[in-house]
């Protein structure tokens, strides 16, 4: 292992060297197992005073694609209609509501973001 980079060879190129921007998809569906180990895999990741904003819509239906594609810029749109699950990744912009139970040893911290403009 590189001693200055504490990731093994392997998984640096996994996330890094290797790692390439989808562009065709297979027409095996994705399971709902799949999205929920996915899923309980990235929540770990940190936020700000734990605020956790990330917020993710699953489309899977050929129903629910073709009503999102419209929405797409148009260079998107014929990968994103193949591709077997589309998730739409957001941030939650009244995160701040949370706040008190995600970070209770700041009372004060849901006030601080009230009066922000979106
Ligand atoms: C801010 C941003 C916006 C991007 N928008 C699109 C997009 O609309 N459609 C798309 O297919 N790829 C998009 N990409 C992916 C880039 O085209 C891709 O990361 C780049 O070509 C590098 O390719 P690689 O990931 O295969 O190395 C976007 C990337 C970034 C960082």
């Amino acid at each position: 292992m590189d001693s200055l980079v504490h990731i093994d060879p392997d998984t640096q190129d996994l996330l890094f060297r290797a790692a390439r921007t989808a562009n065709t998809f297979s027409s095996d569906p994705v399971t709902e197992e799949q999205v929920r180990a996915l899923y309980d895999l990235i929540r770990w990741a940190p936020t700000s005073m734990n605020a956790q904003p990330f917020r993710m819509v699953l489309a899977q239906s050929p129903a629910a694609r073709e009503r999102l594609l419209p929405y797409m810029s148009e260079g998107n749109r014929a990968k994103t209609a193949s591709a077997p699950l589309v998730a739409i990744l957001a941030a939650d912009i009244n995160f701040h509501e949370h706040l008190p139970q995600l970070a209770p040893y700041n009372p004060k911290a849901k006030d601080n973001f009230a009066d922000d403009e979106m």
